[in-house]
C-alpha cells in the first residue's frame, strides 16, 4: 500500500532543487536536433494544487517556490525554472506547482518522448488525465524500476532518466543503485538524475557515495553531485535536512550553471544558520 502522495510536498526545497536541475538538463538535450526520450520512472501526479488541503497541511511550497515566485533578482538558471513555474500558472499567481511531468511537457519539443512510471493509482489517473494524450508519451500503471529493461535503449539513442523515490521503503535506495547499474549496463550514454533525501539514515547518508562508485566505473561522462543542507533535524532527529541531485553523465556547463545558483538557494531557503551546499563532479 503506497501511503506517499506527493501532493503533500509539492513546492518545497528538494522540488526546486529537482526541478531546477531536471530544467537544465532538458535545455541541454534540446540544443541538438536529435529527438530525445525521458523516463520518468516515479512520476506522481503531474502538477499540483498550492491552494487545496494537501499543500497547506504542512505548507511545504512556502519554504522553496513561494520564497523565488515574486523575486526579479534570481541568477539567471533560477529565473529560467521560476520562468517555467511562472508559464504554469498562466503567467499569475502562485497557485499550482509543476511536477517533473509537467516541467518536461513545457521543455520537450514536438518529436521527443515522454515515457511516465507512476504506481499510485489516483495520481496515475490525474497524471494520465493531463498527458496521457500528448504525441509521444506512454504513462503506465507500473513499476518504474521494473520498466527500465524494456525502456533501454532509446529508439534514438539520446535519452535521460529521471529516478525519483519517495523512499517510503528502505528497499528503494537498494532499488535506486541497481536501476542505474542496469541503466549504465543497457545504455552507458544515458543522463541519469537522481533524487537523494538528505536524512540522519545511513541509507540516505550512504546512496550518493555508492551512486559515485558506480558511475565512476561505468559512466563515460562521470558524475555531478548536488547537495543543499537547509534544515536541522528536530530534537529525535528526524525530518528532511535537504536533499541531493545526483547526475550521471552531466551535460557540460551543469556545474557551472550550479555553482553560480546553490550559493543563493542556500541565502533564500536556509532555515538554520548551518545551511549549507555541496557541488562536487567527476569527469571519467
Ligand atoms: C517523489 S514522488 C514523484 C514526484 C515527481 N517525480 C515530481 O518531481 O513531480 C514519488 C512517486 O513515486 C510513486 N511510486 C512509488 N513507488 C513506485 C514505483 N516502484 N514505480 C513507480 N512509481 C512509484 C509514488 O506513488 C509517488 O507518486
Amino acid at each position: 500500500m503506497l501511503a506517499y502522495r506527493h501532493a503533500f510536498h509539492a513546492g518545497n526545497h528538494a522540488d526546486v532543487l529537482k526541478h531546477l536541475v531536471l530544467a537544465q538538463v532538458l535545455r541541454h538535450m534540446a540544443a541538438k536536433d536529435k529527438p530525445y526520450t525521458l523516463i520518468d520512472t516515479h512520476a506522481g501526479a503531474g502538477g499540483y494544487s498550492l491552494e487545496g488541503r494537501y499543500a497547506h497541511t504542512k505548507d511545504e511550497f512556502q519554504g522553496g517556490i513561494a520564497r523565488l515566485y515574486q523575486r526579479n533578482d534570481l541568477p539567471k538558471v533560477l529565473a529560467d525554472y521560476v520562468a517555467l513555474v511562472r508559464e504554469f500558472n498562466g503567467g499569475g499567481a502562485l497557485a499550482q506547482y509543476p511536477g517533473s511531468p509537467a516541467i518536461a511537457s513545457l521543455l520537450l519539443r514536438a518529436d521527443d518522448r515522454l515515457h511516465l512510471y507512476e504506481l499510485h493509482p489516483t495520481d496515475e489517473r490525474i497524471l494520465r488525465a493531463f498527458l496521457g494524450s500528448r504525441p509521444h508519451t506512454t504513462v503506465g500503471l507500473s513499476d518504474g524500476f521494473a520498466a527500465l529493461h524494456k525502456e533501454l535503449p532509446p529508439p534514438s539513442r539520446r535519452g535521460v532518466v529521471l529516478i525519483d523515490p519517495s523512499y517510503e521503503m528502505k528497499a528503494d535506495y537498494a532499488k535506486v543503485l541497481a536501476a542505474v547499474r542496469e541503466v549504465l549496463e543497457r545504455f552507458a550514454a544515458a543522463v541519469v538524475l537522481v533524487w537523494v533525501p538528505q536524512l540522519r539514515t545511513l541509507e540516505s547518508q550512504q546512496l550518493p557515495q555508492r551512486l559515485q562508485n558506480s558511475a565512476a566505473k561505468s559512466a563515460p561522462k562521470g558524475w555531478l553531485h548536488a547537495r543543499l543542507t537547509l534544515a536541522a533535524a528536530d530534537a529525535r532527529g528526524f525530518g528532511l535536512l535537504g536533499s541531493s541531485m545526483f547526475v550521471v553523465n552531466p551535460p557540460h556547463g551543469l556545474h557551472d550553471a550550479l555553482h553560480a545558483v546553490l550559493p543563493f538557494l542556500v541565502e533564500t531557503l536556509g532555515q538554520f544558520e548551518g545551511a549549507n551546499f555541496l557541488l562536487e563532479q567527476q569527469a571519467a
